[in-house]
């Protein structure tokens, strides 16, 4: 497995309208600083029932070939990672393949893990190539979701929603990916659930967030492990994570990438033999601002103006990085955690591509969110109470799918 395979290009799509993260704290009598610094947001896109899951899928997919000058002739598979299907047994992929009209000689399947569904389609996609069986054919890998816990919930300010397409081939100019290093971390736990049928989903908030932890402690521990083995981080005078340039964190919530950070660097402490004595120096020590400013801060300023998005989360985290930073990463080597409740964790790790900030402007992420409106909260609240299956009649903006209606069980959709 000696092939140079990552993402080549990205693209990103976002419901058209979103909410100022400030008026629903207001309106909810809460103190807008919880939501600001206490969970990091500042934005949360809102969807109307017109922007589902495929068409959001179908729009980024759409962008990412218009914009990068994809040849569709050779792709071999298309994977969907989602916690938002829409069907139990047709998957969104084969909604964008047939909405994008491409190729019959393609694999087409969606994978779902809860937020880590996007992770294991573009490790699919990355070995399937890498072991030569992809014969030199590209895969798009398109994370979309939905975040929805419900009006007045704990989850509320958690929301969000969008996609994020990746082109994933022999030519990593975002990220050539470091093949066979992941470590990862499964249990089974109920921290976040949503049964068949539901629209909301089911959340134990505080709980989550310790499996995510514990989840990740393990991921990070095994990519540690490898990365060791071939040289890549040592036990030196700087903290094995501190030798990664950047770290992207899987982003419910924008505080989650700092306490998931702090949690990365504790594993390096406590397994350093050297380094504070006392817990209480080593939890100091992993909650190191200048630590998070370095490594973090820069990758989460999508994130907090669109809120979760689940299986795309990481990756509207890597988009945001690269399109601040892209130039001034290129060659460096950036490490990315997922993770998906339930659960599964992975850490994986990547070098940018030379090309990543040209790739990037390209994807032109100013436009895509500049082109947004913001809504009440109370028309934030009409639009959640729709019902799912009766979108309003609005004509799609051009370049982008809406979901027309849905007849005898059958979604049809208008646009592009
Ligand atoms: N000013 C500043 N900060 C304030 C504040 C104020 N006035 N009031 C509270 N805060 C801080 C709190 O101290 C806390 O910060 P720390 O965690 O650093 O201590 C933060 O704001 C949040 O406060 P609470 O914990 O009291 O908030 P809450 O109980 O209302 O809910 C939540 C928070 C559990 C994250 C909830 O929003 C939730 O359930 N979200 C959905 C679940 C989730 O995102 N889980 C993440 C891990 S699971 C996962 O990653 C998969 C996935 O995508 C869902």
């Amino acid at each position: 497995m000696k092939k140079r395979v990552g993402i080549e290009a990205l693209a990103v799509a976002v419901p058209r309208r979103y909410v100022d993260i400030e008026d629903l704290a207001r309106a909810r009598g809460v103190d807008p600083a919880k939501f600001t610094a206490g969970l990091g947001a500042k934005e949360m896109a809102v969807n109307d029932p017109g922007e589902d899951s495929v068409s959001l899928a179908a729009t980024a997919a759409a962008r990412l070939i218009q914009q990068q000058g994809v040849d569709t002739s050779k792709l071999g598979m298309l994977v969907v990672g989602t916690e938002t299907g829409v069907d139990h047994s047709k998957p969104i992929a084969s909604h964008v393949h047939g909405l994008l009209k491409l190729p019959r000689a393609m694999r087409t399947f969606d994978s779902q893990h809860a937020c880590y569904g996007g992770t294991a389609g573009l490790m699919a996609a990355a070995e399937w190539i890498a072991s030569g069986a992809g014969a030199g054919r590209s895969a798009l890998v398109v994370c979309t979701d939905i975040a929805r816990y419900g009006l007045k919930t704990a989850g509320e300010p958690t929301q969000g929603g969008g996609a994020v397409a990746l082109l994933v081939s022999e030519t990593p100019d975002l990220l050539a990916l470091d093949v066979g290093l992941n470590g990862v971390s499964t249990a089974d736990v109920y921290d976040f659930w949503r049964p068949v049928g539901r629209r909301e989903a089911l959340v134990d908030g505080h709980y989550s967030i310790t499996c995510y932890l514990d989840a990740m402690a393990g991921a990070y521990r095994g990519w540690r492990e490898r990365a060791m083995e071939q040289g890549l981080v040592r036990w030196d005078s700087k903290l094995p994570s501190e030798q990664l340039s950047r770290i992207l964190y899987h982003v419910p919530f924008c505080k989650m990438a700092r306490k998931a950070h702090a949690q990365v660097r504790l594993c390096d402490l406590e397994d350093s033999g050297s380094g504070p004595a006392t817990p209480e120096a080593r939890d100091e020590a992993a909650k190191s601002q200048a630590s998070y400013d370095a490594q973090v801060a820069k990758s989460l300023g999508l994130n907090a103006r669109v809120g979760n998005v689940y299986t795309a989360s990481l990756y509207l985290a890597l988009a945001g990085q690269l399109h601040a930073e892209g130039a001034a990463l290129a060659g460096q080597r950036m490490g990315l955690l997922s993770y998906g409740s339930g659960s599964c964790a992975e850490f994986f790790s990547g070098i940018v591509g030379e090309k990543a900030a040209e790739r990037m402007a390209r994807a032109d992420l100013d436009t895509v969110l500049a082109k947004r409106e913001r809504v009440s909260v109370e028309e934030y609240e009409r639009l959640m109470n729709l019902p799912y299956d009766a979108p309003e009649a609005i004509a799609p903006e051009p370049g982008t799918f809406r979901l027309a209606e849905i007849h005898e069980f059958r979604r049809k959709y208008a646009g592009a």
